[in-house]
């Protein structure tokens, strides 16, 4: 009997995002590069005949995540044909090791190289189907690329990203970021204002801005602010958000985007790390304790509306119990929305990892990870009983986790709120004004309140 391969004549792909949101776009960006090249994307693994997985890198837990996707996937490969390919930060930052130590993978394209992807892919079918075990590589970073003219195949939604500068200059001490992602460079204003036009009328009403130093966007005259005021602008969209901003660029001009224009979101991500000078000093962040401290007090003056929000690391090198209080001190002080506390984590080559010792013991990283998580905790649950009695509008973007009988949106500060829907229809995108009764640490219970009537 004669047998033919039957090849797929339509690759199937299905891509698995882990990381930030710079990772969510790119994604989008990999699944546009590659429908235009004819492959076609399916939700399900089971029937894919390539898997990419686009990768973070940022901690330990990041690459042990996708260590263990990829030996789950080493039984499905010896079932059948299968492209195995790993994309993002660590398929940047483990370049040399990780073919490797993984023999499954197939293709392995850093952030910058993905308009090689169709090319890598196709090429490793064909050498699959002729039985040939070669690895396709693509790690080059680029100090120019910012894939400008590739409209990404976004997810539906409600919110819509928007890359408009890629790569990181600032090597703070512990952060990986620089080495994956490479050098910082900003996008034409003018190719980011027609995708957040494209986005509007494509129904989107939020767009969150994305860069990795998101406020030190620069392209000729154009500064972040100038870009910023130009995006919420754009007819159709009635939020726009911005991530993540480094607390060295905020000028007034910013400030003053942020405080007063009524469609950008009163919300500030502002990572601060750690609130005592000897160690923002060791992590290279080039702000004191106190010059954090103004730029809070300068954001309060000008709008109390504004919700702060932070990044905090516990447990980096040489950090001392009396250290680690002053970050105690300056959250009680501040007293955040809320606060993404991680316990640091070791990544190679970095600044820190050359230079200082990983020598804080895991059980105080932790007893400080819970001390701070606690606090947080406590304060989150203080700041959202400030809205119960009042009035909020929200985002609607689906049902709740819990039930289906219950809506879900964010508000302007992007705290989760939800509310019996009873019957009414609401439709993700609708803007609802919600009478806040009831609060928790991380969410808001409200009741829909009847929308005004237009004059
Ligand atoms: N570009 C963003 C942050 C990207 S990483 C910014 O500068 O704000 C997100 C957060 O991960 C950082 O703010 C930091 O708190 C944390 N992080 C980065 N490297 C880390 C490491 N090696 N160990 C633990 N946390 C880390
Ligand atoms: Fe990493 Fe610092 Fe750059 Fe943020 S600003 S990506 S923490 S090096
Ligand atoms: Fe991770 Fe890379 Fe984002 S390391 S956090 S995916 S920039």
């Amino acid at each position: 009997m004669h047998v033919m391969s039957q090849k797929p004549a339509v690759p199937l792909v299905h891509i698995e995002t882990f990381g930030c949101q710079m990772n969510e776009y790119d994604s989008e960006l990999v699944r546009s590069l590659l429908k235009r090249e004819g492959f076609q994307f399916t939700e399900d693994r089971e029937c894919a005949d390539v898997i990419l997985m686009n990768t973070c890198a940022i901690r330990e837990n990041a690459h042990n995540k996708v260590f263990t996707h990829l030996s789950d996937l080493r039984s499905v490969k010896k079932h059948r044909p299968l492209v195995v390919g790993v994309l993002g930060c660590m398929a940047q930052n483990l370049k040399a090791e990780l073919p490797e130590k993984e023999p499954i993978v197939d293709v392995l394209a850093g952030p910058d190289s993905y308009r090689q992807l169709p090319q890598l892919i196709t090429n490793a079918m064909t050498l699959q189907e002729q039985g040939v075990d070669q690895k396709r590589l693509a790690v080059e970073l680029s100090e120019y690329e910012t894939y400008d003219d590739i409209v990404p195949e976004r997810n539906d939604g409600v919110n819509a990203w928007i890359a408009i500068m890629r790569g990181c200059d600032n090597f703070c001490s512990f952060c990986v970021v620089p080495y994956t992602r490479g050098r910082e460079r900003s996008r034409n204003p003018k190719g980011i204002l027609e995708e957040a036009r494209l986005c509007a009328e494509q129904g989107f009403k939020q767009v969150t801005l994305l860069g990795q130093n998101v406020n030190s966007y620069s392209y000729d005259t154009w500064d972040f602010a100038r870009l910023l005021l130009e995006v919420a602008d754009v007819p159709g969209l009635e939020r726009v958000r911005f991530t993540s901003p480094h607390p060295k660029d905020f000028p007034v001009d910013l400030l003053k985007a942020v405080s007063s224009h009524p469609n950008i979101c009163k919300h500030i991500h502002l990572p601060v790390q750690s609130g005592n000078d000897r160690v923002l000093e060791m992590m290279n962040r080039t702000y004191t304790c106190s010059e954090y401290l103004s730029l809070v007090d300068r954001i309060r003056t000008m709008n109390t509306q504004i919700a702060l929000t932070t990044d905090i690391i516990a447990g980096f090198c040489s950090e001392t119990d009396e250290e680690f209080s002053d970050t105690i001190r300056l959250v009680e002080t501040v007293r955040f929305h809320s606060a993404f506390i991680f316990k640091y984590s070791e990544r190679k080559n970095t600044i820190a990892a050359r230079k200082y010792r990983d020598d804080v013991p895991e059980a105080v990283k932790s007893e400080r990870v819970t001390a701070l998580v606690d606090l947080q905790r406590k304060i989150s649950f203080d700041r959202n009983r400030e809205y119960v009695g009042s009035v909020v509008n929200v985002l609607v973007e689906g049902n709740s986790k819990r039930s289906s009988d219950q809506g879900m949106g964010k508000t302007d500060g992007n705290i989760t709120a939800v509310w019996e829907k009873n019957g009414t229809s609401v439709r993700p995108g609708d803007m609802v004004p919600l009478s806040i009764y009831d609060s928790s640490a991380s969410t808001l219970y409200g009741i829909a309140q009847p929308q005004p009537s237009s004059p």
